[in-house]
């Protein structure tokens, strides 16, 4: 039973990674998408987003974190994934599900759910040029607009000799709305027999033994459940009553602290907003400095706002 940190764009950063991984309860990260386009991405771009290659590929905590790539070109997407477990990924993940318009139109993320035949074609080449010991992995969406191709997709997948699929079981058209259909999680475990990994609106400790029973997944993964509660993970290992706002406050620094070495430093406070903002529907406690980073934005007398908190 594995606990999966899913990847997010602009939210489970290198930061925030470091943070939930130490917290506890997390077995494995996946990054957030890298774009491949017609070249090889350089090193310094991919330690940008994946700054645990220069560890070994593990978080601080000794997590690791496969990359994801997110391409529509099976020979560029091939020779980028070679390229980079190479520089010693843990795993390669690819995206079929990612709903942003600018993505989509330059043929990658969910718009691929429309044409199994190229996912397979991707999977193939990726896990061709993948050494076998490193997994090739891939994360879909129940479809575009419908579940009319949700099979196929899957099966695809599994033709193309993947070792794994993470599924997010959710159209494109469905957004991140509630619900999600976990349902479908069991109807693709009938036809494809490679690991699935259920993924879509886990919450809480009770919600993760739901979508393990409607979908029969052993494996889940965690998106913005484990942004609003960073002890979730800790708590469905434990089974430990939720982490209290005093306790859980010294993180919260910590993360602003790394987020301040890193990022100009202007950009900090926006960050922990964002973070604020999805913390106060699981403590209450975080809604006054939320509001206080409404007008306060010196990163400075941010930091002394939060350690002196
Ligand atoms: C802000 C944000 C960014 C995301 N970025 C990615 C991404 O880079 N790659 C990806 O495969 N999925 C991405 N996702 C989708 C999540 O990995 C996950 O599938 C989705 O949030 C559903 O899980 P949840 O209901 O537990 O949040 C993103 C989701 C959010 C909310």
């Amino acid at each position: 039973m594995r606990l999966i940190l899913a990847p997010m764009e602009g939210l489970a950063d290198q930061d925030m990674r470091d943070v939930l991984t130490r917290l506890g309860g997390i077995d494995l990260c996946v990054a957030e998408f890298v774009r491949v386009t017609h070249h090889l991405i350089t090193e310094r771009v991919l330690l940008r987003t994946v700054p645990e290659l220069a560890n070994g590929g593990c978080t601080r905590a000794g997590v690791p974190v496969r990359v994801q790539l997110l391409g529509s070109d099976p020979v560029c997407l091939a020779e980028n994934a070679a390229h980079i477990a190479g520089l010693g990924a843990p795993g390669i993940d690819l995206n079929f599900g990612c709903p942003a318009p600018m993505v989509n139109r330059h043929g990658g993320g969910a718009v691929l759910l429309q044409f199994p035949e190229i996912i397979h074609t991707i999977v193939a080449a990726t896990r061709r040029a993948v050494p076998q010991h490193i997994p090739v992995t891939a994360k879909m969406r129940l479809g575009l607009k419908d579940t009319a191709l949700t099979l196929d997709c899957a099966r695809a997948i599994e033709a193309g000799g993947a070792d794994e699929i993470t599924v997010h079981a959710r159209t494109k058209v469905d957004g991140y709305r509630p619900p999600a259909h976990w349902e479908w999680l069991a109807r693709i475990r009938e036809v494809v027999k490679l690991p699935l990994v259920a993924n879509g609106e886990v919450w809480t400790p009770q919600d993760w033994e739901n979508i393990r029973k409607v979908s029969g997944c052993s494996d889940v993964m965690i998106g913005r459940g484990a942004i609003v509660r960073p002890d979730l993970a800790l708590r469905i290992k434990t089974g430990d009553a939720a982490m209290p706002w005093p306790a859980l406050l010294p993180w919260v620094a910590d993360y602003y602290q790394r987020l301040r070495a890193r990022v100009e430093p202007k950009h900090a406070p926006g960050r922990l907003k964002q973070w604020l903002g999805m913390l106060r529907s699981a403590y209450p406690e975080a809604d006054a400095l939320h509001q206080t980073l409404r007008t306060e934005r010196d990163p400075v007398a941010v930091e002394k706002l939060l350690l002196g908190h």
